[in-house]
């Protein structure tokens, strides 16, 4: 029996937060030397990856709730993916990229690597190139710090620029409300913003926190959300103080932790179970501080093959 190469991949990606960002000093390449803790969260973009006419070259298409400002030009992290994938395995240049993005750009869930990661795992299916998880991370790093984490998901320690991954272990399910914006931040501008509110200050080399290890295999929320962590946080709040007014609502009704993920502005609010997160959510809706709000819970699995036709 003769077998029909597939035509069109479905890969469904997971959003990310971070547990912990620490950030060291800036290096000379321009990049910060970090150690974080993922965990990737029940907030999904799905991307299709199909092969095109003829000459028509590598076109990206976006819908969902999260469209603007995606960029659809080559900046696009999945079209930069793909391009490095079409050279590095000599593979055709006419593919269809279409993203349903359910994950907020610029908003510090990853939403730019989850695509690019997404698109390798799509091409990797499509072409049966059967790669290893290092090729993968390979061509992923340099497109976006988290992409390697976003192939992987789950829970895991991210050090160097936060592309050095290994596997954490975690117990447990935890429940988090997210505080979203509809206007994202940039994260270089964050960065740049961390190292001149540290400036003249002795900044030491970052380690992992144990207590947040700890937390996670005992599946403890309530000692997670004492340890949670983000060195980019007082940046992030510079550069868009309405973010300390909805971290203080979180406070108000009872969050176990809230941080702001990642350079922002997304801000996660940890709660103990399901009705917790809904009393918290109608709290943060009514505040009128926050564009809008969606529950979540993780860890999750990373990106995965949904549909091969
Ligand atoms: O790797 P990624 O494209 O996500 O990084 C975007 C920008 O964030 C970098 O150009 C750099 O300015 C900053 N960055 C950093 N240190 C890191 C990760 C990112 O300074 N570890």
């Amino acid at each position: 029996m003769t077998r029909i190469a597939p035509s069109s991949v479905l890969v469904r990606v997971p959003a990310k937060i971070n547990l912990q960002l620490s950030v060291g000093p800036k290096e000379d390449d321009g990049y910060h030397g970090i150690v974080t803790v993922f965990q990737s969260i029940s907030l999904y973009d799905d991307v299709k990856v199909s092969l095109a006419e003829a000459g028509s070259g590598i076109r990206v298409d976006i819908a969902g709730d999260h469209t603007h400002g995606v960029p659809i030009d080559d900046s696009n992290l999945s079209t930069r993916a793909a391009f490095l994938m079409c050279e590095r395995y000599d593979l055709p240049t006419d593919l269809k990229i279409e993203i349903v993005k359910s994950i907020p750009v610029a908003g510090g869930l990853a939403g730019g690597s989850a695509d690019a990661a997404a698109t390798i795992l799509a091409l990797d299916s499509l072409f049966e190139l059967a790669l290893s998880r290092d090729e993968m991370h390979a061509i992923g790093a340099p497109i976006g710090s988290d992409v390697p984490f976003m192939l992987n998901g789950g829970t895991a320690v991210g050090r160097g620029r936060g592309d050095q991954i290994t596997a954490a272990l975690s117990r447990g399910s935890y429940h988090w409300v997210l505080a979203l914006s509809s206007i994202g931040l940039s994260t270089p501008a964050v960065y740049g913003e961390c190292d001149r509110l540290r400036a003249g200050m002795q900044v030491a080399e970052p380690h992992v926190n144990d207590k947040v290890l700890q937390a996670l295999l005992a599946a403890d929320p309530v000692a997670l959300g004492k340890t949670l962590v983000n060195d980019l946080q007082p940046a992030s709040c510079s550069l868009r103080p309405a973010l300390r007014l909805i971290l203080d609502v979180g406070d108000e009704y009872g969050a176990l932790g809230s941080i702001v993920s990642g350079s922002g502005p997304t801000v996660a609010f940890l709660v103990s179970d399901e009705d917790h997160g809904l009393d918290l959510a109608v709290a943060l809706t009514s505040s009128g501080v926050v564009g809008s709000v969606t529950r979540v819970n993780g860890p999750v699995s990373g990106a995965k093959v949904t549909e091969i036709y």
